[in-house]
């Protein structure tokens, strides 16, 4: 651990990584705060996770190991996620006879309300164990509002995902779910004086490959045009070895002209299996043409983050050893491909 260049001294934007509480400790702990400056909790701020049986909002037990965890070594948090269609409890979307909510007036003045009562629990929870966003105490930096609300396929105009807060509210649900984390992030318990002191994105996968590019392009113009208070685009950018790096570029260089910053929010490339010595080698080429893009466009670039620390804890692990560190924290080519190292 300790003879390896920084991965974060290598570049100009600051670089992440996903984790839950079981790096928080140990070795893990030590290669993590060596190589990362941001953190990103992997499931545990998820809407699912911050409610109980009776349907009352509380922080996590990992959350809270994860933002201590950022306090005590002076690492920024991006919290993952606001709204989205997946790991959200059922009862959103349902009345309280446990029906479906409808997209009649009724409905969606309910899930208006859930919409808005989860984003301001959320931000109000955060604010009062580690003070008000933006004051030294509080390391949450950025969340991603909405995610994977585009379509994987063409078929619908809009390019939204037909998800039970699309069914419900329409595109409508994007454009509150901003407006709701703009006013509590960024105003209600914002420390006095600072300036969004949490970057609000819009996060999506497969953001490198043609159609979904330009109904993600498509969408984002929609909510800058309207006045939405989107500050970022992220690309989940979870890839493989047959993925051109040259799409990843082509996928921030198609919305560096819009008035947004960009964030690679959950990069990890698999081999595919079996995971043999010329792929890991094909990997570590991989992350040095990805990184060198990233750095060349450095300034576009809110953060990196990779998702996973080692090998073994990544949810693509069977696809082929995704990421930078193996399961025994030593570094693979990956990492001193991506550290420009030789
Ligand atoms: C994944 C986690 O890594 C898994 O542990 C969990 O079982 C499922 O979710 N896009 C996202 C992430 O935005 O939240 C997902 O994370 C991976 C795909």
């Amino acid at each position: 651990i300790e003879d390896l260049p920084p991965l974060r001294d290598t570049v100009d934007f600051p670089v992440g990584v996903a984790i839950d509480s079981r790096e928080t400790t140990g070795a893990a702990a030590q290669l993590l705060d060596r190589h990362f400056g941001r953190i990103t909790p992997e499931n545990h701020m998820k809407p699912e996770a911050w409610y109980d049986e009776d349907r009352t909002l509380r922080r996590h037990p990992e959350a809270t190991a994860l933002m201590d965890f950022a306090q005590e070594n002076d690492l920024g948090v991006y919290g993952h996620v606001l709204v989205w269609h997946s790991q959200t409890p059922e009862w959103f979307f349902q009345d309280d006879a446990g029906e479906p909510l409808t997209a009649d007036e009724a409905s969606r003045t309910v899930l208006r309300e859930r919409l808005r009562d989860h984003v301001f629990g959320v931000a109000e929870n955060l604010a009062a164990d580690y003070g008000p966003f933006g004051s030294d105490t509080n390391p949450l930096v950025a969340f991603d509002v909405v995610n994977e609300v585009v379509s994987d396929g063409g078929e619908n105009p809009d390019g939204l995902r037909r998800s039970e807060w699309f069914r419900i509210l329409g595109e409508e649900f994007i454009d509150l779910a901003f407006a709701y984390a703009d006013e509590a992030f960024n105003e209600t318990y914002a420390a006095p004086g600072s300036a969004r002191p949490v970057t609000l994105f819009i996060n999506d996968y497969n953001t490198e490959q043609g159609g979904k590019q330009d109904r993600y392009r498509a969408l984002v113009e929609r909510l800058l045009e309207r006045g939405v208070p989107v500050d970022g685009v992220g690309h989940q950018f979870h890839v493989s070895l047959a993925m051109p790096v040259n799409a990843l570029e082509g996928a921030l260089e198609r919305f560096a002209d819009l008035p947004v910053t960009q964030a690679v929010t959950e990069l990890d490339v698999t081999t595919g299996t079996p995971v043999t010595q010329a792929r890991l080698i094909d990997q570590g080429y991989y992350y040095r043409d990805a990184f060198e893009v990233f750095r060349a466009h450095a300034e576009d670039l809110f953060s990196v983050t990779v998702w996973g620390l080692t090998d073994g804890r990544s949810w693509r692990v069977d696809s082929g050893a995704p990421l930078l560190f193996d399961d025994r924290f030593q570094a693979k080519p990956a990492y001193f491909g991506a550290a420009g190292a030789e």
